[in-house]
């Protein structure tokens, strides 16, 4: 993760993408919703942030191919540091509170390439 952080700092595009990687960086964010009660990211807003992201990007001018996808996804198995999204091709989990947090994101990360430190799930969270 250190090694990604650190070519990321250093403003060089994500690492070694085929040729045909379509978008240059991929957002996933866990929706999942647990009818049981059970923790999901969707007890915490999690749809909002997704909303928001798709939005801020948008408005960026950052989505299409070559540029950024923002999907939905279902449990990534990390909820016990829900709510979650993931960036690839970097593979940095991100845990996030609210929707500046999404903000934040989009600004640094998928718009300048610069990891968001302060919101980076903890490596041994799982579900
Ligand atoms: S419910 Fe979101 S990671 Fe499992």
């Amino acid at each position: 993760m250190t090694e990604i952080i650190n070519v990321i700092d250093q403003g060089a595009s994500p690492a070694a993408q085929p040729a045909n990687s379509y978008y240059e960086r991929h957002i996933f964010f866990c929706l999942n919703e647990r009818k049981s009660g059970e923790a999901c990211c969707a007890q915490f807003n999690a749809q909002a942030a997704f909303d928001r992201c798709k939005i801020q990007i948008k408005a960026a001018g950052l989505s299409g191919p070559g540029k950024v996808r923002v999907n939905k996804a279902g449990c990534l198995d990390r909820c016990a540091a829900g709510p979650v999204a993931v960036v690839y091709p970097e593979a940095v989990w991100y845990s996030f509170v609210d929707l500046e947090d999404i903000d934040e994101i989009v600004e640094s990360h998928l718009k300048n390439g610069k990891v968001v430190e302060r919101l980076l799930t903890p490596e041994t969270s799982g579900r």
